[in-house]
C-alpha cells in the first residue's frame, strides 16, 4: 500500500518558539515515528525572502530552524528533510502553475488584501504601494512546494487554510487542461488545545512579540516566564486554570496526571510566584537535553548543511520524474 504523504515548510524569518515546538515541530516529528507515513520537512527560505530583505535573518533563521528539528529529535534518515532552495525543481514547477493560475484567484488572497487593506487604512493613494509580485504570487509557490510531491496531508496554521484551498484550486485547474498530474493535498489544522499564549496572553506568535524562544538559556526563559501577565489574585484564592497562560503553557508540557494535580492547585489557591517557578522547572525538565543537543549543533554547521544536502538529494529524486511528467504534459518535451 502507497504510504500517505505528510508535508509541510516552516518559513525561515524567525527564531523558533514554545508554540512552534507544542504546535507544529513536535506533533510532526511524533508522527514521523509511526511507520505509516512519508514525511517531508522543509526550510522554506524562497518564502522568507517575500516578507524578509535582511540577509543576516534569512541565515540565522535557517540554521537555527534546522537546528532546532535535528535537536527536536528528527531523524533525517526517516523522512525528507530539505531547504526549497536546494530544489530548482519547485521553482520550475512555480511557473507551470503560475500560467494556469488565474490573476484573480490570486487578488483573493487573505495575505494580500490584509496588505491592500492596511495601504488604505494609512490613508495611501496606492492600495499596491509596496507589495512585492512575490508576496502577491505567495500562494503560487506554495503549491508548487506542495504539488511537488503530491502530498496528501499538509499540516499547517488556522491562517494557512485558505493558500490550500487555492493549492487544490491551482492543481485542479491544471489537471483539468492537462490531464490528471497533481493529487489534491487536504489540510489539516493544528489542534487548538495546542496553540499556545504568549507573554502577554494573546497567540504566542512572532508578529506580536510576545514569544518565549525555544532553547534560549536557563536564565533568559526564567525571566520571560517571570513576565507572563496573570491577574493579580492573591496566593490563597482560588484561581481558573481555563484562562490562565501558564496553566496553557504548562498543559503542553506536563503529562495528564500532572495537570489534573495542577488543577487542584489552582482550586487550592495557588499563588502566581510558585505557578511560575513550577512551569520553569517542567518546561526546563523538557527541554535541557534537547537545549545542549542544540547548542551543540549549532556549533557545528557543517554537519546541518551536510544534513540538508542529503535531504534535498533525497527529495529532488522524487521531485524529477513528477516535474518531467508535468513539463511533458504541458508540451515542453524533446523535439522528435
Ligand atoms: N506559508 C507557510 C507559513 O507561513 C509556510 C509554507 C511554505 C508552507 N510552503 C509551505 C507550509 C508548504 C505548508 C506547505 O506558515
Amino acid at each position: 500500500m502507497k504510504k500517505e504523504i505528510v508535508l509541510t515548510g516552516i518559513t525561515t524569518t524567525g527564531i523558533p518558539h514554545l508554540g512552534n515546538y507544542a504546535g507544529a515541530i513536535r506533533p510532526a516529528i511524533d508522527a514521523t515515528k509511526n511507520g505509516d507515513i512519508e514525511s517531508y520537512f522543509f526550510l522554506a527560505d524562497y518564502h522568507a525572502l517575500i516578507k524578509c530583505h535582511e540577509p543576516d535573518r534569512i541565515k540565522e533563521s535557517s540554521k537555527a530552524i534546522a537546528a532546532t528539528w535535528l535537536a527536536s529529535g528528527l531523524n533525517p534518515d526517516e523522512t525528507m528533510f530539505y531547504r526549497q532552495s536546494d530544489i530548482p525543481e519547485i521553482l520550475e514547477l512555480n511557473w507551470l502553475l503560475t500560467s494556469v493560475t488565474a490573476k484573480g484567484l490570486m487578488n483573493r488572497a487573505h495575505a494580500y488584501k490584509g496588505a491592500v487593506q492596511e495601504n488604505i487604512e494609512a490613508g495611501t493613494q496606492d492600495g499596491d504601494k509596496g507589495i512585492t509580485m512575490g508576496l502577491f504570487t505567495y500562494p503560487i509557490l506554495m503549491s508548487a512546494d506542495i504539488l511537488m510531491f503530491n502530498a496528501n496531508k499538509v499540516p499547517v496554521g488556522k491562517d494557512q487554510i485558505q493558500h490550500l484551498e487555492m493549492c487544490r484550486d491551482i492543481a485542479a485547474r491544471f489537471n483539468h487542461i492537462f490531464g490528471d498530474t497533481f493529487t489534491l493535498p487536504q489540510v489539516v489544522v493544528e489542534e487548538n488545545g495546542m496553540i499556545l499564549p504568549g507573554i502577554d496572553g494573546r497567540k504566542m506568535s512572532k508578529s506580536y512579540h510576545n514569544t518565549i524562544p525555544l532553547f534560549e538559556g536557563e536564565k533568559k526563559l526564567k525571566k520571560l516566564i517571570n513576565k507572563i501577565v496573570t491577574n493579580s489574585l492573591e496566593p490563597g484564592v482560588p484561581k481558573d486554570p481555563d484562562t490562565c497562560s501558564l496553566f496553557s503553557i504548562y498543559s503542553a508540557f506536563a503529562t495528564a496526571d500532572q495537570i489534573a494535580e495542577k488543577r487542584t492547585q489552582y482550586e487550592a489557591g495557588i499563588g502566581w510566584g510558585d505557578a511560575k517557578r513550577q512551569l520553569f522547572e517542567t518546561l526546563n525538565d523538557q527541554l535541557a537535553d534537547k537545549r545542549l543537543r542544540y547548542e551543540e549543533i549549532m556549533a557545528d554547521p557543517a554537519y546541518i548543511e551536510a544534513t540538508l544536502q542529503r535531504g534535498a538529494e533525497k527529495a529532488r529524486e522524487k521531485a524529477a520524474p513528477l516535474l518531467a511528467k508535468a513539463k511533458a504534459a504541458v508540451g515542453i518535451t524533446p523535439i522528435r
